[in-house]
């Protein structure tokens, strides 16, 4: 198709067929298990598993699966192992990769129907819960046990914390809480054929040979399905602060970044950034709400504290804005005087994604580099854009505009183009042109959403030849006849 230029249907996958069909019928039992694009027109109900976030990538697929139990996804696998029916893991559907959807005719798995908590243990904080658990639903489940989500992202009412494993998802608070990799204690997950890996350990620490439930973690379901996770989860702070100000330029974000280190130290648990071009637009389609800061100013940071002592955090954080402000590092700031304000201030960070929407689609490029060199790339190609004169108000350009945000506290830009429609003359100009620059400064293609059907090809511009061949190897052993998520990853 056109939407993959160069991927081919592979050969060695069956066609589903009616008997497949009644076979997972008698499997699932239910009528409410699965969506028949076979035998029912079921064009309508199927469509929103074939099409991603983005509204990028389009799948074919004629066959949802709604497993409801670990034992049904062992035995979905099986059936399609032997058959050689290719498939495709499916949380929430929030990844911004392409790997959540078919490229083809793949039979989606959808994990919504596995959302039970099994046990949460309030004094380790380790908790169990199936894979296609909510996330926010998950969150609100800890917080009336006094705990907290080590994952916080602006999908969360959507995505499923097995999703967040299967894509390593970074989000808000990595600055605090660390990378899945660090918090994940175990992992249920079934592999290809169908067994069983029960590595759902609740212990911190676990040193007994290779550490596998890792190898799942960020595999973005190419070498197993996830059907249960155990985590670590931390008491949640009494006391949350926010604050938002604005800035004159990336140099004054690095030093307010410094300072708030320095500062605010063990309370520092988010520090976001967002460029000025980012928050118009987030105006332009939220007119309504209420800017938090009058002028406009080149730049704009969100920190979040989380403390146990609410007046001694809030002082340290008036006394650090104050100090930042007489040393001209921030031109104004405030800070959120109650539970609404608090979250306003944080929907101008969080929604920016779903703004940038609006008028069609995103172009993302979500990239590690060096701190210091971590704006240059959003001038350089807003540049290239004007000059090519692509950027425009009205409908015959494709460019609304090029805009950079994301997670400073990680050096991790969103380099985002938000377009009218997706354009061949937008994306020359984009790639490679942007993976090469992020080689060149030895920063990383994809920092934390992955590599699915989007980076695929581009995997060499941050792993070497050694890495990628040891990759293969895993996925081949995993998967030798190579039906979990085709044509993605590696
Ligand atoms: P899906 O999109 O359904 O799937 C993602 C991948 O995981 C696919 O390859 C799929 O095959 C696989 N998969 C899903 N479930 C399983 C499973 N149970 N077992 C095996 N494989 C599985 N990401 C960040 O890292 N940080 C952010 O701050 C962030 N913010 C976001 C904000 C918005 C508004 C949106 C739309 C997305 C954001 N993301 C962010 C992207 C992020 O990857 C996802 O939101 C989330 O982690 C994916 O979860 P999901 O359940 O939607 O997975
Ligand atoms: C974010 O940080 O908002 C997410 O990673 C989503 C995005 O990159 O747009
Ligand atoms: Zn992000």
């Amino acid at each position: 198709t056109e939407m993959y230029p160069g991927i081919k249907r592979d050969e060695r996958f069956k066609q589903l067929s009616s008997d497949d069909v009644t076979y997972f019928k008698e499997l699932l039992g239910s009528d409410s298990a699965l969506i028949d694009g076979l035998h029912q027109d079921a064009a309508a109900d199927i469509e929103p598993f074939n099409e991603d976030w983005l509204h990028k990538y389009k799948g074919q697929c004629r066959l949802v699966l709604k497993p409801g139990s670990t034992e049904d996804v062992s035995a979905i696998l099986k059936y399609c192992n032997e058959q050689k029916l290719a498939v495709v893991p499916q949380g929430g559907n929030t990844g911004l990769v392409g790997g959540s959807v078919p490229v083809f005719d793949e039979i989606v798995i959808n994990m919504a129907r596995m959302n039970k908590i099994h046990s949460f243990d309030e004094v380790s904080g380790s908790l169990v819960a199936d894979a296609g658990c909510i996330l926010e639903t998950t969150d609100q489940y800890l917080a009336e046990r006094g705990a907290i989500f080590p994952l916080d992202l602006g999908a969360k009412g959507s995505c499923h914390i097995g999703g967040n494993m299967a894509t390593n998802a970074g989000g808000l608070r990595l600055l605090r809480y660390g990378s899945l990799h660090g918090s994940v204690l175990g992992l249920e997950v079934v592999l290809p054929d169908g067994t069983i890996m029960n590595d759902l350990c609740t212990l911190r620490k676990n040193n007994t040979g290779y550490d596998l439930k890792q190898l799942h973690i960020g595999a973005e379901g190419t070498i197993g399905i996830i059907t249960k996770v155990s985590i670590q989860c931390p008491r949640r702070s009494s006391a949350i602060n926010v604050a938002f100000f604005g800035l004159e330029s990336f140099e004054k974000v690095q030093q307010a970044f410094r300072e708030a280190k320095g500062q605010l130290s063990e309370i520092l648990s988010a520090f976001e950034l967002m460029d000025g071009k980012s928050q118009s637009m987030v105006h332009k389609v939220r007119p309504d709400s209420k800017k938090p800061l009058e002028d406009e100013h080149p730049f704009y940071c969100l920190i979040e504290t989380s403390g146990s002592n609410g007046e001694h955090d809030y002082a340290k954080l008036e006394s650090f804005l104050e100090d930042v402000m007489t040393k001209e590092i921030i031109t104004d700031g405030v800070v959120a005087q109650d539970a609404t304000q608090l979250k306003s201030l944080w929907s101008w960070r969080e929604g920016i994604p779903e703004c940038l929407g609006h008028w069609g689609g995103t172009y993302k490029y979500d990239v590690s580099i060096p701190i210091q060199d971590m704006y240059a790339i959003v001038d350089d190609i807003s540049a290239k854009m004007e000059e090519a004169g692509l950027v425009g108000e009205t409908d015959e350009y494709p460019v609304v505009g090029v805009v950079g945000y994301g997670h400073m506290g990680d050096s991790n830009l969103h380099l985002n183009i938000a377009v009218r429609r997706y354009d061949v003359e937008v994306e020359k100009i984009l790639e490679p042109y942007v993976y090469e620059w992020i080689a060149d400064k030895k920063g990383s293609i994809s920092a934390e959403h992955g590599l699915g059907i989007a980076k695929k090809n581009y995997i060499g511009y941050s792993r070497d030849e050694t890495t990628i061949g040891l990759m293969k190897q895993i996925k081949n052993l995993y998967d030798p006849n190579g039906i979990m998520n085709p044509y993605k990853y590696v």
